[in-house]
């Protein structure tokens, strides 16, 4: 597996598997069949309900821990520094682990943002004592990025945002970039532009991505995988399906050419798939975060 250096050192596997949506009892099996099948970074979030079952698949496979980069997230209703401190446990004790290789701030408050901020300062607490190995955020835009820049000393290693070639937030992209903050991609084949009803089609039904896989005897998904890996990004393709679990990861021997990924990146739509950002507040989308 290829791995990112992120700007604090760690080494970060370009290809992972996300559980957004995975149904807490689908979960297991899913991150199972992950690992078999080479997977070692699995990205999970408090909100999504399955970071005890994403624990028990890598504690029950025969992967060591050490081989695993686990990355959660803490969700808006547990934001304030010791608020945070304590959403830390509890991912922690549900993970079953002492140590989270990456913990991120899953969306921004933007009209509570000194609360993101004192979120934030916990991070930074967890990773001076070596309790995380890596922090960042997720869905931030750039002037969440700029306001967290502005006032917090550690540079988030990473910013997980909806990437695909429908919706590839380029200026956000080049903001983090431009401060040493990685890119990762959720929804990286565009599962939101099919799952939920959105202002286009399926990237899976896109004929330009159609006719590269087509030209590389690849699959669409395994096309806009490579075009993300290649673009320097991780990317994190969620699925419950073992046959495209397989399939997601098998983007290593094949290189899409220049012209290739100038015409994915021609597909940008500039309509985002996710919710907007700028509209989440503790009263829209709070919600308790049971204990372990
Ligand atoms: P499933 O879990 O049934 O495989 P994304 O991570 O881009 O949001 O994509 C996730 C969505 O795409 C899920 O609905 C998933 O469904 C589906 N999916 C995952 N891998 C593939 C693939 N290789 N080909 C087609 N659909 C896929």
């Amino acid at each position: 597996m290829e791995t990112i250096t992120l700007n604090n050192g760690v080494e970060l596997p370009a290809l992972g598997f996300g559980v957004f949506q995975t149904a807490a009892d689908q979960t297991r099996a899913a991150v199972r069949t992950a690992l078999e099948c080479g997977y070692r970074l699995i990205d999970t979030a408090a909100a999504y309900g399955n970071e005890r079952q994403v624990g028990e698949a890598v504690r029950d496979s025969q992967v060591e821990r050490s081989e695993v980069f686990l990355e959660t997230k803490i969700w808006i209703s547990d934001y304030g520094y010791a608020e945070t401190l304590a959403g830390f446990d509890k991912s922690a004790r549900k993970l079953g682990v002492d140590q989270i290789d990456l913990l991120l701030l899953h969306q921004a408050l933007p009209t509570a943002f000194d609360r993101t901020l004192e979120a934030y300062r916990a991070l930074e607490t967890l990773l001076a004592d070596g309790q995380v190995r890596a922090i960042g955020v997720s869905n931030f835009m750039v002037e969440h990025l700029r306001g967290l820049l502005d006032r917090r000393a550690v540079v988030p290693a990473v910013n997980q945002i909806e990437v695909h070639p429908y919706f590839a937030q380029r200026e956000v992209q080049d903001f983090a970039a431009a401060h040493g903050v990685r890119t990762q991609a959720w929804s990286p084949i565009g599962g939101i532009t099919f799952y939920r009803d959105g202002r286009h089609g399926s990237t899976l039904a896109d004929p330009v991505i159609g006719a590269i896989a087509q030209a590389h005897a690849k699959s669409p998904a395994q096309v806009m995988l490579r075009w993300g890996v290649q673009e320097g990004r991780s990317v994190i393709p969620k699925s419950t399906n073992p046959t495209r679990i397989a399939e997601n990861i098998d983007v290593f021997d094949f290189e899409l050419s220049a012209e290739e990924i100038a015409a994915i990146d021609g597909l940008d739509t500039g309509h985002r798939g996710g919710p907007e950002p700028d509209t989440i507040t503790l009263k829209t989308f709070g919600r308790d975060i049971p204990d372990a």
